[in-house]
């Protein structure tokens, strides 16, 4: 824990920007002394990082105008303790959510601190399913989607952070739930597992096909968390006056295509209503989303649905894992409990 007398943080850098898709020579992991901590300051000690796909184009340099570059800590939300502190509002022991990134310690202003929602059984649900991806899931379904029973709605990436919440609160709304995923384990958990109606294998069924066969009426809410191809081929199937949610683009994040969605006169024929969503948009709606949905989640009404890696060494894989979709629910990355000096 100390080096050379002074506190040691390990951290993993960027090392140099992917190309394509991202790989764990991307990211570098170091050991560097902490600085004295400045006035006003709280300084933390990382419990559970959120690896989100958004962090592909932190790196790249291109995240709604911000990035980072080689030589800088990887981004990402994180739970938290405070170990030291300079603001009395934030003493010593508190369970903290902040931009902590991927390193043991991250010093902040309080203004960068939330404290967790309380009576949660583990400290992880506040960067899951309580967290930004079930506000981004809350958001898309009920106040963009307004989904209501009677809809058929249809969520790709069905299993992940935003997808397993969505399909259950449109389950929980009394809508019929139509599951996109890959894999016999991801469509088990699916539908077993997050009580999703039905499940389509994007990488073995004819997606258009099943579509046609399990929506025979056409789809009234797609909650789009990949891009293409499947925004186009869902879109297809729309039913008079769908809604069509865009909130993320998974198959253009790592480059290898730009999705453009079908033409807008087939939009225009279904009467289409098409919505973009950015959760910081829903911010001020956290509060009362945590208060809410808490008990239905501790009580198991709400499944989390989370994939946890060990070590802070782990992240970079998980990462890269996540990145190629080859991941059965949120990532988040569990440090080991040390110390703290
Ligand atoms: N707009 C916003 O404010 C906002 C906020 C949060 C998240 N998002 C977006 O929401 C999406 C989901 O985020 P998440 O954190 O919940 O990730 P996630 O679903 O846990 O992981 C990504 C999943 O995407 C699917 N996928 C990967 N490549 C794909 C491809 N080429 N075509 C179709 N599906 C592919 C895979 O699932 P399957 O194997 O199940 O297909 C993969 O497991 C991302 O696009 C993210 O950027 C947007």
């Amino acid at each position: 824990m100390t080096m050379h007398g002074t506190l040691a943080n390990e951290a993993v850098l960027l090392h140099h920007r992917p190309d394509g898709l991202p790989t764990p020579d991307c990211f570098e992991a170091v050991s560097q002394s902490l600085p004295a901590l400045g006035d006003g300051k709280v300084r933390c000690r990382t419990h559970y990082i959120s690896l989100d796909p958004y962090i592909r184009s932190v790196i790249a340099g291109n995240h709604m105008g911000h990035g980072i570059g080689p030589g800088e800590v990887v981004p990402g939300e994180t739970v938290a303790e405070v170990v030291a502190s300079h603001h009395p509002d934030w003493p010593e022991g508190t369970q903290v959510r902040c931009p902590g990134g991927w390193q043991q310690f991250s010093d902040h202003l309080p203004e960068a601190l939330h404290r967790l929602p309380t009576g949660l059984s583990r400290p992880s649900l506040a960067l899951s399913v309580l967290g930004m991806p079930g506000l981004t899931a809350f958001a898309g379904m009920h106040r963009l989607g307004e989904v209501a029973s009677g809809d058929t709605v249809v969520v790709p990436a069905a299993v992940g952070g935003v997808g397993a919440l969505a399909g259950q609160l449109g389950r929980l709304a009394g809508a019929r739930t139509i599951a996109i995923t890959s894999g016999e384990e991801k469509c088990r958990i699916a539908v077993e597992e997050l009580g999703y109606s039905a499940c389509i294998d994007r990488a073995r069924d004819d997606v258009a096909a099943a579509l046609s066969e399990l929506a025979p009426d056409g789809v009234s809410l797609y909650f789009d968390l990949v891009g293409d191809p499947l925004l186009t081929t869902v879109s297809q199937q729309l039913a008079v006056g769908g809604r069509v949610i865009l909130c993320g683009l998974m198959g253009d994040y790592n480059g290898a295509q730009k999705t453009t969605g079908p033409p807008p006169g087939l939009w225009i024929g279904k009467r289409a209503t098409v919505k973009g969503l950015v959760v910081y948009d829903f911010e001020h709606e956290r509060l009362e989303f945590e208060r809410r949905y808490t008990p239905l989640v501790e009580d198991g009404s709400i499944r989390a649905n989370e994939e946890c890696h060990p070590g802070l060494s782990s992240a970079p894989d998980a990462f890269c894992r996540l990145m190629r979709g080859e991941n059965t629910g949120k990532v988040v990355v569990e440090l080991a409990q040390a110390a703290a000096s």
